[in-house]
């Protein structure tokens, strides 16, 4: 029989235009007095104006702290609470990608906690409860909405997670028209780091279970059908949504099936070369997959015709064969760069990486072959 647990946020909203609703939503809440975390990006192409407007109409009181960058950094989040306190929110509103979602996540919890943040790094260490928090994606890719995980830079470039239930939002909103005008590149990296999601969940070594199964299967048909077109016809609503509607069924899967070592190899390019972290999974996927196969060989080969319908028609190795060859294909498509001299890494860099990825204890435990210093420096000297 099988046994498994499983968590997830216990709303969502998926709606074209709802972030226009979301004042009457969080009055449902009981809150007064908001804080919307964004940043700069996200608020000068106008995504936050339809909540601001709505917040106004429901008489909620709102302040905002727009400073996010990419992979935030501890102190960043620590100014945010400190803005959270000193103007008594008593809710909190994360609007943008994965950077803003996470660091709401992160203020909505401390803005009422005396632990420390150097605390909660790890699994399961917040005590205690949040503030109300609604979360509002604008990138198809991290799923963070629906993750209780945040990200956040530590020192000068390593990369740590904080995994606790209380991150899961009481409701992830998701309006795909707020992704309309994402920029092609961001469309592309986010939508990979989507897939790898989806792939790493089907693949997760010891937390794979059938909801888990389900939920990636439905996510990689989505995001796979759909990933060449929103790069191609930015404005497609469909198309958006349905790449928004992937991500976020990503999201759950890996929640509950967590990733490996794409993401272990990915985050200490994030961490020295400000590599965004779709992109940073993209680099190493293929390469990560091609070391995974002989471990991995049958579920790469169920997932194959989920991804590539024509694979269908191939069997065993051909299959797989096909399914790594496709994604190399759609990721040079969408225009990702595909080497890591791309991005600035040279071969001297490439121990320090290696040695940074094997730190991701976290995620290489989930990873469906055990991978060693060795194999890591061969999987970036082969993407190099
Ligand atoms: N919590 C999780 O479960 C989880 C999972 C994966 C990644 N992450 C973290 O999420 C972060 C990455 O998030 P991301 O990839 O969504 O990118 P991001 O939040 O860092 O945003 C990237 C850029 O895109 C811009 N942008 C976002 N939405 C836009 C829109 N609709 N239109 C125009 N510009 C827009 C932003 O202004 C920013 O410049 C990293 O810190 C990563 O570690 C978290
Ligand atoms: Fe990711």
């Amino acid at each position: 029989m099988t046994s498994l647990s499983f968590q997830t946020t216990k709303s969502a909203l998926c709606e074209p235009g709802a972030s226009a609703k979301i004042g009457p939503l969080l009055r449902d809440m009981g809150a007064k007095n908001a804080l919307i975390v964004s940043d700069p990006g996200v608020i000068g192409a106008g995504l936050t104006d339809a909540a601001r407007a709505s917040l106004d109409e429901a008489g909620i009181a709102f302040e905002l702290f727009g400073e996010v960058v990419a992979d935030p950094p501890e102190a960043l989040v620590l100014d945010a609470v400190g803005l959270a306190r000193a103007r008594g929110a008593d809710a909190v509103i994360g609007l943008g990608g994965g950077s803003s979602m996470d660091t709401a996540k992160l203020i909505a919890f401390l803005a009422i906690s005396s632990q420390p943040l150097q605390q909660l790094y790890g699994i399961g260490q917040c005590r205690g409860n949040r503030l109300p928090l609604i979360l509002v994606p604008t990138t198809a890719g991290t799923g963070s909405e629906v993750t209780p995980i945040a990200i956040v830079t530590t020192g000068a470039s390593e990369k740590k997670g904080v995994v606790s239930p209380q991150l899961l939002p009481d409701l992830a909103l998701l309006d795909a028209d707020l992704t309309l005008g994402l920029p092609r590149h961001v469309t592309a990296a986010t939508g990979v780091d989507a897939m790898v999601h989806a792939i790493e969940a089907y693949t997760s070594k010891i937390k794979k279970n059938p909801i888990s199964d389900a939920l990636a299967r439905q996510a990689l048909s989505l995001l796979a059908a759909n990933l060449r077109t929103v790069c191609e016809e930015p404005e497609n609503r469909a198309a958006r949504s349905d790449m928004l509607l992937g991500s976020m069924l990503a999201g759950m899967a890996f929640t509950n099936a967590p990733v490996g070592a794409v993401h272990a190899l990915a985050y200490p390019l994030g961490g020295h070369f400000h590599v965004p972290h779709g992109l940073s999974n993209s680099l190493v996927l293929t390469q990560v997959m091609r070391f995974n196969a002989p471990a991995a060989a049958e579920l790469y080969s169920e997932i194959a015709p989920l991804i590539f319908p024509e694979l269908a028609g191939l069997e065993g190795a051909a299959r797989n064969e096909g399914l790594i060859a496709g994604l190399e294909g759609l990721i040079a498509d969408v225009g990702l760069e595909t080497q890591l001299r791309q991005v600035g890494v040279s071969h001297n860099h490439l121990p320090m990486l290696a040695e940074d990825a094997m730190k991701q204890t976290r995620l290489l435990v989930n990873n469906p072959r055990e991978v060693t210093y060795e194999d890591a420096l061969a999987i970036y000297e082969r993407t190099l």
